[in-house]
């Protein structure tokens, strides 16, 4: 049987830049870069390491990412105007292989209601954009933002006009998450015969999931000939997310029969990638999430189970170990030496640098001082744990925390943390609570003087046993310069209350990164067209 040569399905990975712009979802610049060392692992072929002009933060993680990333395009967001332009090209011009992506919206609602512009200005700014960028590299993207609700009479004069300015990349995106796949695809179909030049670049879609579409519309966008398709690691991003890059690339290759598509996705590395985002996040997937979540080949059924130990291909589309899911056969625990260790954390695709290692390392000793057996999942929580340079990165840090509770009397915290930005002094408060966790956060909220509010807690045993380390996951909200910000903290430790303590005090570490990191691409991205300080 000869088959037909199959067209590579371009990879672009915005989990740093659309999915980290969603609320709660922010990284420092540690987790970042570990983060995209990961991406490269996995073999994503652009990644849109971030927006540089939001933040001093925002740029040097895009400048150290596009400065250390090999193999691997590095793509940073414009706006489509002079200044956005000039800085995105400061940040990534020292990538391999550098990508200016910039936008501006085409639909009438955008332009009208929005930037207060006529059809024929945003055109102009468009291609002056286009042509800026390309005046500092060849690899430029361009977007008509909210391209869904635009005229495709007119959004297809956009693509024609930025193309012949020299795009190479032209993305389509479904900003708002209107689309349905019978009419995206008939919509790249029609650019597809209304742009004559349209052949001379990659046509791209980027989607959002708001009506639970987003990968569904990337695969009938590639079925009319999309070639690009920009998604997130566990779909995350703004509101309903992005398309899931996971998804997309295992249905792909499950039905090689429709497609006849490749990718360039190391699938093994999947589960490895999203279990990292989920450590560094704090955020973990839904269960019955399609590919990595922890039931995605889980069968309960007697009569699943039955065909399984059949046959897999019974009940079984994709194989666990195709995605990374290892029954791992070493188990780690206290007698475990560095080299073995290390090996595995290398093996689950975990790239550490050397003081995070070491890091690392006394914390897995300590867990399997405690823990018999230390399972790969407990080496992800850890791996989270390990990124942070503790007197620079944290400004509390716990230093003890004791608790007492019994039948007959009120649960009591001491809990000690030291404040860096208070010349590292250790404070210490006792505080009564409803539970052991509930005193605690009392005691640090008094010595932090936080106004912070628990809004989720969310408390996961990461393995099996009345021994399993316990994972805390709190979302917290706090007024700052008159909005609200939000952050997720989360820690592990085989007490609960103490996982709970900490992963409170790591979620005001959180809001303090973020107060400092100042005014995020969120808000950058609502509006202001010109670059002119007004967003
Ligand atoms: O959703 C969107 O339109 C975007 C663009 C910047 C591509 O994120
Ligand atoms: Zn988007």
């Amino acid at each position: 049987m000869t088959d037909k040569k199959k067209d590579t399905i371009i990879i672009f990975d915005t989990t740093l830049r659309d999915g980290e712009q969603s609320p709660g979802f922010t990284m420092n610049i540690k987790e970042k870069i570990l983060f995209a060392d990961q991406l490269v692992k996995l073999g994503v072929d652009v990644i849109e390491a971030g927006f540089p002009i939001a933040s001093e933060g925002d740029f040097e993680a895009v400048k150290t990412i596009a400065d250390r990333a090999r193999g691997v395009q590095v793509a940073g967001l414009a706006r489509a105007n002079p200044k956005d332009i000039d800085t995105a090209w400061k940040a990534i011009k020292g990538a391999e292989n550098p990508r200016i992506h910039t936008f501006i919206s085409s639909s009438d609602i955008h332009i009208q209601l929005q930037f207060k512009k006529t059809r024929e200005e945003v055109l102009k700014i468009a291609v002056d954009s286009v042509r800026q960028a390309k005046s500092y590299t060849k690899n430029v993207e361009f977007s008509p933002m909210d391209a869904t609700r635009s005229d495709p009479a007119f959004l297809a004069e956009m693509v024609h006009a930025v193309i012949e300015a020299g795009a190479v990349t032209v993305n389509i995106p479904d900003t708002v998450g209107y689309a349905i796949p019978t009419d995206f695809n008939r919509l790249i179909r029609y650019l597809f015969e209304h742009v004559p030049n349209i052949r001379d670049a990659i046509i791209s879609v980027h989607c959002h999931n708001d009506l639970g579409l987003a990968v569904a519309n990337s695969l009938a966008a590639i079925e009319a000939g999309a070639r690009q398709v920009e998604c997130t690691v566990n779909g995350i991003g703004e509101r309903a997310g992005n398309t899931a890059m996971e998804e997309l690339v295992m249905a792909i290759r499950t039905r090689g029969d429709l497609f006849n598509l490749r990718t360039n996705i190391n699938t093994k590395q999947i589960v490895p990638t999203s279990r990292l985002l989920t450590s560094i996040t704090g955020v973990s997937v839904q269960p019955n999430k399609a590919i990595v979540g922890s039931n995605a080949f889980a069968h309960e059924s007697g009569i699943h189970q039955d065909g399984l130990l059949k046959n897999a291909m019974t009940y079984e589309i994709m194989k666990p170990e195709d995605v990374g899911i290892n029954k791992s056969t070493l188990v780690l625990g206290k007698h475990s030496g560095r080299h073995a260790v290390l090996d595995r954390l290398e093996s689950l695709g975990y790239a550490l640098q050397k003081e995070e290692t070491e890091r690392f390392f006394r914390l897995f000793k300590a867990l399997a001082d405690s823990k018999k057996e230390v399972f790969d999942e407990d080496l992800a929580v850890l791996v989270g744990e390990s990124l942070f340079r503790e007197e620079d990165e944290r400004r509390y840090k716990v230093e003890n925390v004791q608790i007492s509770t019994g039948m007959f009397s009120p649960p009591m915290a001491l809990v000690t943390i030291k404040d860096h930005v208070r010349g590292s002094a250790e404070m210490f408060e006792v505080a009564h609570g409803n539970g052991g966790v509930d005193a605690g956060v009392t005691a640090v909220k008094k010595i932090t003087g936080t106004t912070a509010k628990i809004e989720s807690f969310n408390l996961v045993a990461i393995t099996g046993g009345s021994d399993a380390i316990a994972e805390v996951h709190v979302t917290v909200a706090d007024e700052h310069e008159g909005r609200q910000i939000k952050a997720f903290g989360s820690a592990a430790n085989i007490d609960v209350s103490i996982a709970g303590i900490h992963s409170f005090v790591d979620a005001l570490n959180k809001l303090e990164y973020m107060k400092k990191a100042g005014q995020r691409s969120r808000e950058l991205m609502s509006g202001g067209v010109n670059g002119n300080g007004k967003v």
